[in-house]
């Protein structure tokens, strides 16, 4: 049972590939808090996927677009105003990413730059199309939402995030610069979640990420943020309670960006070394 947060609320989410999807479960939410919605995802994916299944679950049509393609978007549009029998809408989710470079395993120093720039234009230059077409479009409400999913490698330096730490860069730069032209035409909000690692389709190609989760785990006081409360979230941004909130990268990580140290990690760091001492020790007297 939700609280309506949404209730009369029409929204376009992107990027629901199966459960585990930060897309799937955001709409589930909306969906409970009383939104109409409308699925989108690259029509292979939605061929191969569950993204049929949740459209059924909750009620959404599911219409293919490639989020790089303007007129993909355009017909996306004009298709979701059609379904909702409405001339605007009031929220967007862009859940999206790919990095070709991390899936072919090439190192930050040895990057493809054919790769690199599907990268930045499916996982951050798609923001700005998504943006451009809805503002030319005047697809929004007054006090309409918009948000994309980041990570804290914009900000901090994760050797496995690769090149989709550059393509979060320009995600979390392109909600502020349209968060300022969308701001002074309709009050429209822009903003990023900067969210926990995530076991999900796209998290899981990212080298050593399980090691990774439970760092983040060990880092955050509150440990590492569940898909679910990412969910709530979202919510409470396309909602009305958050209005004033705009051009912001949020954390939604359970404390992990504040924190420079923990007492888990210091409890981690210390067995280790004590285990290595040990091992060092039986050396010295073996060979003695
Ligand atoms: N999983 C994590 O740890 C984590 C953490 C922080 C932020 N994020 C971000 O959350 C977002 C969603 O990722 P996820 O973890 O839910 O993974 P996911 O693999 O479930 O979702 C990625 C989606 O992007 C879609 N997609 C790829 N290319 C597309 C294209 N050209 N057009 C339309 N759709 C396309 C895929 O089909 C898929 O549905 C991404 O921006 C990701 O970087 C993920």
């Amino acid at each position: 049972m939700g609280n309506h947060l949404l209730k009369g609320k029409k929204g376009i989410i992107f990027g629901a590939l199966n459960e585990q999807s930060i897309a799937w479960q955001v709409a589930l939410k909306c969906k409970q808090e009383g939104a109409d919605i409308v699925l989108s995802n690259l029509p292979i994916a939605i061929r191969f996927s569950d993204t049929k299944e949740l459209g059924k679950l909750i009620g959404a049509p599911v219409l293919g677009a490639d989020i790089t393609k303007v007129e993909d978007i355009e017909q996306l549009y004009d298709l979701s105003l059609k379904h909702f029998k409405t001339k605007k809408i009031d929220f967007i989710l862009h859940s999206v990413a790919n990095s070709l470079n991390i899936r072919k395993k090439h190192a930050y120093t040895d990057l493809n730059y054919d790769y690199m720039f599907k990268t930045l234009d499916v996982s951050a230059i798609s923001f700005h199309k998504i943006l451009q077409v809805a503002y030319q479009k005047d697809l929004l409400n007054e006090w309409g939402s918009v948000l994309a999913m980041s990570y804290i490698a914009a900000q901090r330096i994760f050797p496995d995030y690769n090149e989709m730490a550059d393509a979060k860069v320009l995600l979390e730069g392109i909600a502020r610069n349209f968060g300022y032209h969308y701001g002074v035409k309709r009050n429209v909000r822009i903003n990023t979640v900067s969210q926990s690692p995530t076991l999900t389709r796209s998290g899981g190609v990212i080298g050593g990420f399980s090691e990774f989760m439970q760092y983040a785990d060990d880092m955050s006081p509150l440990g590492n943020a569940p898909a679910n409360d990412l969910a709530g979230f979202c919510v409470t941004l396309f909602s009305d309670y958050t209005k004033y909130v705009t051009m912001q990268n949020i954390y939604h990580d359970g404390g992990f960006n504040a924190t420079g140290l923990s007492g888990k990690l210091i409890d981690t760091v210390t067995s280790t070394v004590a285990k290595k001492k040990k091992k060092r020790n039986k050396y010295t007297l073996q060979s003695s």
